[in-house]
């Protein structure tokens, strides 16, 4: 069962306090003002930064939630992941609205689960393979690139999941399926982040096999999202389970606002 969603949270002040090199993305570090807020947090929530007119900015930022860290002592931080070259630097101040929307659910017990995920797409997975591992989760993973100097920290990843497949957007639906059918996984869940085509080909192959499918709806590299209802540009259309779209309970939903995670069945409804 999906968490349920809150009211949108205030825009808070924070403030740079690391940035870290990983490839051609930087993972930064936010000082935030701690609440409950944040120890509820949980990948695939999103945070949003207000456009500023300072900063030459018209659109908000619409970003991953990468990580968050409360510690009695050094206080709370939020991790986003960026491309080089966003001129956020070490003690700059930053407004940002969030976290938003429904993160990933976690599994009760040890599930052998299959990640999913397309370059900076990889981001909130990167935080989930670490959580599913503390509950004795394997955790298989397979990332996709179009180039691979675009995978986003492939060291953590090697270190925490129980395997690590790499491939292109071409050649992931055969990976992926040559995964679901290799019986020494037994994979039971199948979470995707990326591109709505590639989220949507993964719960097709997930769903044929009957199995447990949550993906993003939402992906904040694809280009006008707003992260907060606004703009309408997430809308899915979704059946009543079908994954057809086209049944009398067919119904439009807005993904950023009741997901972005959702069940793979809602991504599989007429394309946008
Ligand atoms: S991204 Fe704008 S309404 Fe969802």
């Amino acid at each position: 069962m999906l968490p349920a969603t809150g009211a949108p949270e205030p825009v808070v002040d924070a403030v740079v306090a690391l940035v870290r090199a990983s490839g051609p993305y930087d993972i930064v570090s936010l000082a935030v003002p701690g609440g409950p807020v944040w120890d509820r947090a949980r990948p695939g929530q999103l945070l949003v930064l207000p456009g500023a007119a300072t900063r030459g900015e018209v659109l908000p930022r619409v970003l991953w939630l990468a990580g968050v860290r409360v510690e009695p002592v050094h206080g709370t931080t939020a991790e986003v992941v960026l491309p080089v070259g966003h001129g956020l630097v070490v003690g700059a101040g930053v407004r940002l609205l969030g976290p938003l929307g429904r993160g990933f659910p976690l599994p009760a017990g040890p599930t052998p689960t299959l990640l999913i995920g397309h370059e900076g797409s990889v981001v909130p997975l990167r935080w989930l393979v670490a959580l599913l591992r503390e509950r004795d989760c394997p955790v298989h993973t397979v990332l996709s690139a179009d180039d691979p100097d675009h995978h986003l920290d492939l060291g953590l990843l090697r270190r925490q999941a129980t395997s690590v497949v790499l491939t292109d957007p071409q050649e992931l639906p055969a990976v992926v399926a040559a995964r679901l059918d290799d019986p020494d996984l037994e994979v039971a869940l199948v979470v995707a982040t990326g591109p709505l085509t590639l989220v949507r080909e993964v719960a097709a192959l997930a769903l044929a096999r009957g199995l447990t499918t949550r993906v993003a709806a939402v992906d904040p590299g694809a280009p006008v999202v707003c992260g907060t209802g606004l703009c309408g540009q997430c809308d899915l259309v979704v059946g009543n389970g079908d994954g057809g779209g086209t049944t009398a309970a067919a119904r439009t939903v807005r993904a950023c606002l009741d997901g972005p995670v959702v069940p793979g069945e809602w991504v599989l409804g007429a394309p946008r």
